[in-house]
């Protein structure tokens, strides 16, 4: 039975480009398990988007004096380049700036509300009077009260490590312009989340056999020690989504309570956009939601958004939509991963110190960088790029391994046989034949275990593993000698060599789709592995937007691919070509001296 599979990613800031650590972290993954479910012939729904609002976002706009709008559409299309050229194939990548999401968030804090899960309170804070507006905590530098240092934040001083009371700090600036703020009352909307928290436990708990232990210990580990208490969901600003509440006119939802809501909108607009339904991986409880993050947001998506949805109950499809007694369906898992550096030290865009997506796929391929952002993945912890490391597994694993494997069989093939497969008859092959087409389809099983519990590495050393097997077998037969010796020795080797590969093609798709799909191509198949990604624009109240899709595969391909090989002896190949290159070494200078430089 296929199954409803949600693959949800973290929506990126719109403040800037995408390197190779958010892609290792989230849209990789995020990706590989996409794929790996459908050729498995599941129903899957990959969704994310720019998440446009908030801070950070008005900030790059205030810096570079040009309007929000301009910068988050910048950056939104930048994103859209680099998932098109890395083959991450978003069934919908959007905004939070849409007409969809703004009614889809605002039904969400309007069922909490009918809840009882959000209550109001009036407490000061920092307002400018040069700039016309409350200042967020972390744009509010001053004296720390606790140990006197001159340039704390203030909510946090980084000499005695304490978390402020924002409005004791002494001799308060601002840090847009150096201005002395002054403390007006202010009133906000909270999320009682501490009427949440045995919800909220128990959903974590009825997830902690297969939750990663580092994303259970972020998450339940720390509400057992502190609890959950109430947090402000709407903030003084006017880039964002209004609350949808009568006199609260000028403020906006915090952008980390609409952001997540964006898993669900992004699914309703792909509704609209390509004619499914969003029920089926939102109202369904067999539906399996899987969460593709970093660690850093934790917190958000195993606390926070599981809270909002287990506290709109019903609420949120009645008010949206009328239907009565309908629930959301619950994240199934966070995989989050820990952090990529780059060469021992911390990935920072301020001090370009990091290997950006789009640069770097206009020099090499999508699949080299696949490959070496999958073997070092940090699944359990930080991960480090290292251009030496790149040029050597590259050179050393997916060319020799892999690369050289497929495409020595196939030009010995190709050429003693005529553009061929070789004709056999299945009866008379080997035992060792046979052993070697046995354990290659044990990797179904093996690596789809791996992929299933989103062990993404070992998956991919799973594959190596089998790929070691086949040039073993061959090195063994060597078909170059005997074919001169004895053809019906060189011709069962071949074919079983070739139907191995065939197999280990669809192994390796969901982490090499580009190449894979060339081999299939080479192999002789005429439908394709994977469908096609495009860009369409749509229109709404709020303007104009561009999206990222993706369209599966024509209806001429079977849905299920996660099987063995069947080829057929005798069916026709395509002359071959070498899927991957093998880098010079002089490239690891030259990527190192364009690290810290602009
Ligand atoms: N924009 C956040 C970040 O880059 C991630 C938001 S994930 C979401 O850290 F689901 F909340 F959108
Ligand atoms: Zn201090």
């Amino acid at each position: 039975m296929p199954e409803n599979i949600l693959i949800a990613i973290a929506w990126p800031y719109a403040n800037a480009e995408i390197h190779v650590g958010n892609i290792t972290g989230s849209h990789l993954p995020g990706d590989i398990i996409a794929r790996y479910h459908r050729l498995k012939g599941d129903h899957v729904l990959m969704v994310s988007g720019t998440d446009s609002h908030g801070t950070p976002v008005t900030i790059a706009a205030d810096k570079e004096g040009v309007p929000v709008e301009s910068v988050y559409k910048k950056y939104h299309q930048g994103f859209l380049e680099v998932f098109q050229q890395a083959g991450i194939t978003y069934d919908l990548f959007t905004t939070t700036h849409t007409q969809n999401h703004f009614k889809v968030s605002q039904s969400i804090f309007l069922a909490l509300k009918k809840n009882g899960f959000l209550f109001t309170k009036v407490e000061p804070q920092w307002y400018s009077p040069t700039a016309h507006k409350f200042l967020p905590d972390r744009f509010v530098e001053g004296t720390c009260y606790i140990c006197g240092y001159t340039e704390a934040r203030s909510d946090q001083c980084d000499r005695c490590g304490n978390v402020l009371e924002s409005a004791k700090l002494i001799n308060p600036r601002s840090k847009v312009d150096g201005s002395t703020p002054e403390l007006r009352d202010t009133e906000h909307f909270y999320i009682d989340l501490s009427k949440l928290e045995p919800v909220v436990k128990q959903f974590l708990r009825e997830r902690s056999d297969h939750m990663r232990d580092t994303v259970l210990g972020e998450s339940l580990g720390k509400i057992e020690a502190e609890g959950l208490k109430p947090r402000p969901i709407t903030r003084d600003l006017d880039w964002g989504i209004p609350v949808p509440v009568e006199g609260w006119e000028g403020k906006c939802l915090y952008v980390w309570f609409e952001a997540v809501i964006g898993y669900l909108s992004a699914a309703i607009e792909w509704s609209h956009l390509a004619g499914g339904e969003w029920k089926d991986w939102w109202v369904n409880p067999a539906a399996r939601q899987y969460y593709f993050i970093g660690k850093d947001n934790i917190f958000f998506h195993t606390s926070l958004w599981p809270a909002q949805l287990m506290g709109v109950g019903d609420q949120f499809v009645e008010i949206f939509s009328g239907e009565k007694d309908v629930k959301l369906t619950l994240p199934y898992d966070v995989p989050a991963n820990q952090f990529m550096n780059l060469e021992g030290q911390k990935i920072s865009g301020s001090r370009h110190w990091a290997v950006w997506g789009k640069d770097f796929l206009s020099r090499y391929d999508p699949d080299a960088l696949r490959y070496y952002l999958t073997v070092n993945m940090p699944e359990n912890k930080d991960s480090d790029w290292d251009w030496n490391e790149f040029v050597a597994l590259n050179n050393n694993q997916l060319v020799a391994t892999w690369g050289n494997l497929a495409n020595r069989m196939l030009s010995f093939c190709y050429k003693n046989w005529d553009g061929h497969l070789p004709e056999i008859d299945p009866a008379s092959l080997r035992p060792v034949d046979l052993d070697l087409l046995a354990a290659i389809e044990a990797g179904f099983n093996s690596v789809g275990s791996e992929l299933d519990a989103v062990h993404i590495r070992a998956a991919l050393a799973e594959c190596m593993r089998l790929s070691t097997e086949v040039n073993r077998y061959i090195d063994l037969n060597a078909p170059w000698t005997t074919i001169k010796t004895d053809r019906n020795a060189a011709t069962l080797t071949v074919f079983t060599a070739l139907k191995a590969i065939d197999s280990l093609k669809i192994l390796i798709a969901p982490i090499l789709p580009f190449t894979s799909e060339k081999l299939h191509q080479i192999l002789g198949y005429e439908n394709h592995l994977f469908g096609e990604q495009f860009v369409e624009h749509t229109v709404d109240s709020l303007g104009d937007h561009t999206v990222l899709r993706y369209n599966p595969p024509g209806a001429d391909v079977e849905t299920v691919q996660w099987k063995p090989s069947a080829l057929k002896p005798g069916q026709p190949i395509n002359q071959p070509f070498p899927l991957f290159k093998k880098l010079d070494e002089s490239i690891v200078n030259f990527e190192r001296e364009r690290l810290g430089s602009k």
